[in-house]
């Protein structure tokens, strides 16, 4: 089936069966390689992407879904958060984190200033097999005290 979505602000024609799952049409047809492949059935995270914004596990779905969409990966977001990644040295093997920033930043953007169980329960389904949990955690919490500071000096400077 023909389709057409944005990837990264670039316009993009998809020639695969409706089923094929996002997640095969953004690695084997795009060669993006920074969305990852964990458990296949929506359980782990590593697959996270953006559909119009919102986070999605691209591994359960249809590449259709996506059509005149506009999806994000890891490698067209332009966050705080990766800043703050590299701060606080978040990852260990790596394999789950561009998941993880991926659900952080979909976080974000519809609540910049998550308190603390908000962050942990909007993370929940992301697995890190190397348990960098706390340092995750704490990436997100240094960029939305950053964005809730940047937010109040814009207020009170113009
Ligand atoms: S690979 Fe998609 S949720 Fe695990
Ligand atoms: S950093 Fe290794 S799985 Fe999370």
């Amino acid at each position: 089936m023909g389709m057409t979505m944005t990837i990264n602000d670039r316009a993009v024609e998809a020639e695969v069966p409706e089923d094929t799952p996002l997640l095969w049409l953004i690695r084997d047809e795009l060669g993006l390689k920074g969305t990852k492949f964990g458990c296949g059935i929506g359980l782990c995270g590593a697959c996270t992407v953006h559909i119009d914004g919102v986070a999605v596990r691209s591994c359960v779905t249809p590449a259709s879904e996506a059509a005149g969409k506009s999806i994000t990966t890891i490698e067209g977001l332009d966050h705080p958060l990766q800043q703050a990644w590299i701060d606080v040295q978040a990852p260990q093997c790596g394999y789950c984190q561009s998941g993880q920033i991926m659900q952080a930043a979909s976080l974000l953007a519809r609540n910049p200033n998550p308190d603390d169980d908000q962050i942990r329960q909007a993370m929940n389904g992301n697995l890190c097999r190397c348990m960098a949990y706390l340092r995750i955690h704490k990436a997100i919490r240094q960029t939305a005290d950053k964005l809730a500071y940047d937010a109040t000096e814009e207020r009170q400077h113009g």
